[in-house]
């Protein structure tokens, strides 16, 4: 069973309650999603592996560390994942992107994906999958299976803010996969909105309605 870390940090919770405030408008909202995607940045990438290496300070030998391992991959579903990708490329600038399209199937309400563009080396990388809203689950499931059947094995989810329902889905699909939000809300609504959430993350990050 994959773990759900809440990143409860002060400085997330308190930008958080900022992004819900249907007063806050595209410019800030946009802006407090790059601040906690950076800040979340920090807490999922903490098990990233070092090694030692010497450094020469101009006083004497320093044994120091430095990353090693697998390169980082992010991979943000379109389109309000891209909300997020900035905000954890300031702390990992050298992470290469990939981009998963899905869109919801009017009948059958099922995700069908429309367009995919991964790095080449996107195997050897440890994956992000990003999307701020984890409401059914359906999104990020289907995004992590179009890594999967592209033989990627290391991934981690990063979202902002999850419903309990999306959680289980995910878990259920995917028990190999970890769940890093800033929040798990009460539940989903007959219209799939995370309750209370914040609304459309979408629109909301790019003034559209
Ligand atoms: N997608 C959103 O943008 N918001 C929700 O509440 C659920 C899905």
């Amino acid at each position: 069973m994959g773990k759900v870390f809440v990143c409860d940090h002060p400085l997330i919770q308190h930008k958080l309650t900022f992004i819900r405030d249907k007063e806050t408008r595209t410019k800030d909202f946009r802006q407090l999603v790059d601040e906690v995607a950076m800040l979340m940045a920090y807490e999922i990438t903490r098990d990233l592996s070092l090694k030692e290496v010497e450094v020469q300070t101009p006083v004497a030998t320093a044994n120091c560390k430095v990353m090693s391992g697998r390169m980082l991959g992010l991979v943000p579903i379109l389109r309000a994942g891209l909300g997020m990708t900035d905000g954890i490329l300031k702390l990992h600038p050298t992470a290469k992107v990939g981009h998963v399209g899905l869109y919801r199937d009017p009948e059958s309400l099922q995700p069908v994906e429309y367009y995919t563009k991964l790095p080449t080396d996107v195997q050897e990388r440890e994956l992000i999958v990003i999307d701020p809203m984890l409401a059914t689950g359906g999104s990020a499931n289907a995004a992590i299976q179009v890594l999967k059947n592209n033989d990627c094995s290391q991934m981690k989810l990063m979202c902002l803010i999850a419903s309990p329902e999306g959680v289980k889905a995910v878990q259920e699909a995917h028990p190999d996969v970890d769940i890093y939000v800033a929040a798990i809300d009460s539940h989903l609504n007959e219209k799939g909105y995370i309750i209370p959430g914040l609304g459309d993350a979408g629109d909301r990050l790019f003034g559209t309605k």
